[in-house]
């Protein structure tokens, strides 16, 4: 079964216990979290504060996706505040295997994040430290922006290059992820689903995620 996970980036900050409350009784598996420095990313968000905060107000298993240029100096923090997944991306990390030694040294599960332009070749020498590859389809930044259609391709290499290494990585697709575009990326080898605009613009939460994992 699929994993769905809403990014709290496009909820309504103003009441962010209800929302994830909801999204929760809706049946969400992961609250994705995005973290963006303003640096690597055109754009600012959140740090451990929010973490921490749906760390005390949720159940759900909290994703923490960041998007900043030096992550190495936050993930212990990140860790602290009650991440179970992070993610880095490749693109900010120039001693990568060091950034994943790090993460899975503070007991939370680690994934590197790629833009839609960097290749899977990158994380070939890494791959037995992954325990999820987080591909970017949108450049990050922002919710609500258009699936990039040629990272159809990408999840199907990914899949047999992680097959080829014996590795049981979660193969997890972020941005654009709707009804219109969750079966095809699920078709591809995806099996947690980012949906941030997808779930929170609609009125019944319920009904979305029943719909989405229909349509996985
Ligand atoms: C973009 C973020 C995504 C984004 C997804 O930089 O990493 O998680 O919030 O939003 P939607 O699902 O609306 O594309
Ligand atoms: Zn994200």
């Amino acid at each position: 079964m699929g994993i769905i996970a809403p990014s709290i980036l496009s909820a309504d900050f103003t009441k962010l216990r209800d929302e994830l409350n909801n999204i929760e009784q809706a049946g969400a598996d992961w609250i994705h979290i995005d973290v963006m420095d303003g640096q690597f990313v055109p754009n600012i968000t959140y740090g451990p504060i929010i973490v921490d905060a749906c760390k005390r107000a949720s159940n759900l298993v909290l994703d923490v996706h960041l998007m900043i240029e030096t992550p190495d100096a936050l993930i212990p923090e990140f860790a602290k505040a009650g991440a179970d997944y992070i993610s880095v991306h490749q693109e900010a990390c120039p001693h990568l295997h060091r950034s994943l030694q790090l993460i899975k040294s503070l007991g939370v599960k680690a994934g590197v994040a790629l833009n839609p332009a960097t290749p899977l070749s990158t994380i070939e020498y890494v791959i037995d430290q992954l325990d999820f590859v987080l591909l970017m389809s949108v450049n990050p930044g922002f919710g609500g922006q258009k699936f990039i259609p040629s990272c159809i391709e990408k999840i199907k290499a990914l899949s047999a290059l992680l097959a080829k290494h014996h590795s049981d990585a979660i193969i997890q697709v972020d941005g654009g992820v709707n009804m219109d575009t969750i079966k095809i990326v699920s078709n591809a080898g995806a099996t947690s689903f980012v949906a941030g605009s997808a779930i929170f613009n609609t009125e019944d939460y319920k009904q979305t995620i029943l719909a989405l994992r229909q349509n996985m």
